[in-house]
């Protein structure tokens, strides 16, 4: 039994999928802070498959508790947080507090009952700004904002963790920029309010629910001015994380990867070919640059490669179809 916590949030949904249909039995915990019960009924729909939903936070030590006393849980796959880059500098301690906090109520309990494998969502934040890319695992870590701090924050508990005790086996995955959706366009990313992420915001647009894209600067040192990501499917990512489960059920340590295609796209190629593959025009004006954004990050894939046997095979074009599906199929996200 594999414990998911946030399995209703964007990425985890997609990962139980992944898990239910390789076969896995999984139990899974999320307090809908930022995700509907919905998208747990959904996930049961595609997989054919039922499970256990505990509607609790990771804070509720007792309750959490009581998931790992009622499941033979073997390891933990932890995507639980809060992940919203401006609202974590207006609320750093409300960040600080759950995303730590609730890492280490979790680390708590997977100690007292023995059960020491964690894969870790992390994010390419971590590396704030590069110094060169592609990124490899091993570049400084400089994250540049409270969200950002709690992703390295964690991921040096991980670490203390492990020297404390060899038997732990921990998989850190340090995310590039998660789009797309489950081809079943049933799935997906359902932001509150309006998005900050580029993707969401761009389908809210073709859909008509707001009215024009900001593009943030036009004038870094990229082919096109615009800056530049490492877009990767989720359905690719989700996989990713069967790949560092396996790690972590065969091998004792602490490893890093980085989840991302290796490519970069600048924000006119992703708009340019949104509008190609769905037909519908994207408005966009060019304003001021976003505060504490870089001009261009993408993934250096090889460890992924060599070590977990992981690469991402979906296009830029699949991720945007597949984006476009789920917003017109759910045009008001989860109800
Ligand atoms: P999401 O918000 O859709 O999912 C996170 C889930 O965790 C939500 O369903 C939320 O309700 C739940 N949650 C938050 N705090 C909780 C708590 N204390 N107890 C129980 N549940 C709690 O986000 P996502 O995009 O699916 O991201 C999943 C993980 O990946 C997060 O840790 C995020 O920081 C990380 N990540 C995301 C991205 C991205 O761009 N989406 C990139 C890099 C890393
Ligand atoms: C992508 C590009 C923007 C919105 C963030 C987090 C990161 C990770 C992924 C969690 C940039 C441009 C965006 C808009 C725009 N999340 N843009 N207009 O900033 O790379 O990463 O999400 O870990 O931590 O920082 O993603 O989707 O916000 O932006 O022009 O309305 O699109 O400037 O170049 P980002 P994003």
């Amino acid at each position: 039994m594999i414990l998911v916590t946030g399995a209703a949030g964007f990425i985890g949904s997609h990962a139980c999928v992944e898990l239910l249909n390789a076969g896995y039995e999984i139990v899974t915990v999320d307090n809908l802070s930022n995700s509907k019960r919905e998208a747990i009924n959904r996930v049961k729909q595609i997989t054919k498959r039922d499970f256990l939903f505990y509607p609790i936070d990771l804070l509720d030590k007792e309750a959490l508790e009581k998931v790992f006393i009622e499941n033979k849980i073997k390891a933990v796959i932890h995507f639980a947080g809060l992940k919203a880059v401006g609202e974590s500098t207006e609320k750093p301690l409300m960040y600080y507090y759950n995303n730590i906090v609730g890492t280490i109520i979790l680390c708590e309990l997977m100690t007292k009952y023995k059960i020491k494998r964690i894969v870790f969502s992390s994010s390419a934040t971590v590396y704030g700004m590069p110094d060169q890319v592609p990124i490899s695992e091993n570049s400084p870590l400089r994250a540049m904002n409270p969200y950002g701090r709690t992703k390295l924050m964690i991921e040096e508990i991980l670490r203390d963790l492990y020297l404390s005790d060899k038997s732990w086996s921990i998989s850190i995955l340090r995310y590039f920029n998660p789009v797309g959706a489950h081809p079943s366009g049933t799935i997906g990313e359902d932001p509150n309010g309006i998005p900050s992420n580029l993707m969401p915001f761009i389908t809210q647009v073709a859909i008509g629910k707001l009215n024009q894209l900001k593009v943030f600067g036009n004038d870094y040192e990229t082919i096109d001015g615009t800056g530049i990501r490492d877009y990767i499917h989720v359905v690719d990512l989700a996989k990713g994380h069967l790949k560092a489960l396996e790690v972590v059920m065969n091998t004792f340590g602490v490893k890093v990867f980085n989840l991302g295609t290796g490519s970069g796209y600048s924000v006119l190629q992703i708009i340019e070919t949104f509008e190609k593959v769905t037909k519908k025009s994207v408005p966009y004006q060019i304003v001021e640059r976003r505060q504490g954004d870089v001009a261009a990050i993408y993934a250096d894939t090889n460890k992924a490669k060599d070590e977990l046997g992981w690469v991402a095979t979906k296009g830029l074009e699949e991720m945007c179809i597949d984006s476009w599906r789920w917003q017109v199929n759910n045009p008001k996200g989860y109800i």
